[in-house]
């Protein structure tokens, strides 16, 4: 499928998807939103896909927010629909059902840094600024920063971060946790691939379930959370995957798996 805002490319069971509208620091106006759902669709239902990696055009921008110049003009209703389609966006980007990597190459400012967040992974260029800018425009976050910040880094500096609106950099957000690693721009798509490779060489579905774990479970007491992890364990003792991967390792080889 083609796009107007989006390039889709695919090499071995990586996809890669690049946010293009570089003149505009690769804003999230709505045609950016409603592709980017109908791109992760398309990547959720294609079994050959194994690992998304997602990055913006150029070398200033991962995406430099919400498009202002449609914020300015949003009514109180159509504000809430934007706000609940895009965190819509975000949910399937982050249960998709397999990894996804951001690859921050520069600004992830308020819905850049909420994208980012929904991804599974982050890793960030040097050059690379992460905030959540929305209070100093009158507005607050409303693509789930304000509820995956906290939960990434701790309420105190979420709060921090949300009400002062300031940018921090890289390897600050390194410190804090916001992003797994920290490369030199030269280097962010081949760190964001050698991550990919290094997930898919493990079992698919495992992979799968491990997510499913973390993301529902995070939503549930420890006790419920441990009960979905327990029936996610018994299942990935009737798959193919297990029986391979535990022979493998006995038998001293490399595990082939087959995702089933
Ligand atoms: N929405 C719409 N347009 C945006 C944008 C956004 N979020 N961010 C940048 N742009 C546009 C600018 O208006 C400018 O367009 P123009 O050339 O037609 O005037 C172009 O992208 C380049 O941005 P510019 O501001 O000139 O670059 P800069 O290097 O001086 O500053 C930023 C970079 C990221 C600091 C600055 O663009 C900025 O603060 N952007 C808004 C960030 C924000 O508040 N995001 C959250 C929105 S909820």
């Amino acid at each position: 499928m083609s796009y107007e805002t989006l390039t889709q490319e695919e090499r071995e069971g990586i996809a890669i998807v690049t946010i293009r509208r570089p003149e505009k620091l690769n804003a999230l106006n709505q045609k950016v939103m409603k592709e980017l759902h109908a791109c992760f669709e398309q990547l959720r239902d294609d079994d050959a896909v194994r690992v998304v990696i997602v990055t913006g055009a150029g070398e200033k921008a991962f995406v430099a927010g919400a498009d202002i110049s449609e914020l300015a003009v949003l009514t109180p209703v159509g504000g809430r629909a934007m706000s609940l389609a895009g965190q819509r966006t975000l949910g399937l980007i982050e249960n998709l059902g397999k990894p996804v990597i951001a690859a921050v190459n520069g600004y992830a400012l308020g819905g850049g840094c909420e994208l980012a967040m929904a991804c599974t992974l982050r890793i960030a260029s040097e050059n690379a600024r992460f905030g959540q800018p929305e209070v100093k425009l009158g507005i607050i976050p409303g693509y789930a920063g304000t509820q995956r910040l906290p939960r990434l880094v701790g309420k105190g500096r979420a709060l921090e971060l949300i009400l002062t609106g300031e940018p921090v950099t890289a390897q600050e957000a390194y410190r804090i946790g916001l992003v797994n690693l920290v490369v030199p721009q030269s280097g962010l798509m081949t760190s964001a691939e050698a991550l990919a490779r290094k997930i898919m060489a493990n079992g698919p579905l495992a992979v799968r379930f491990a997510m499913e774990a973390v993301n529902h479970g995070a939503e549930m007491t420890v006790a419920e959370g441990q009960f979905l992890e327990a029936t996610l364990f018994g299942l990935c003792c009737t798959t193919e995957d297990k029986n391979e991967g535990t022979r493998a390792f006995l038998e001293k080889r490399p595990a082939k798996f087959v995702g089933k």
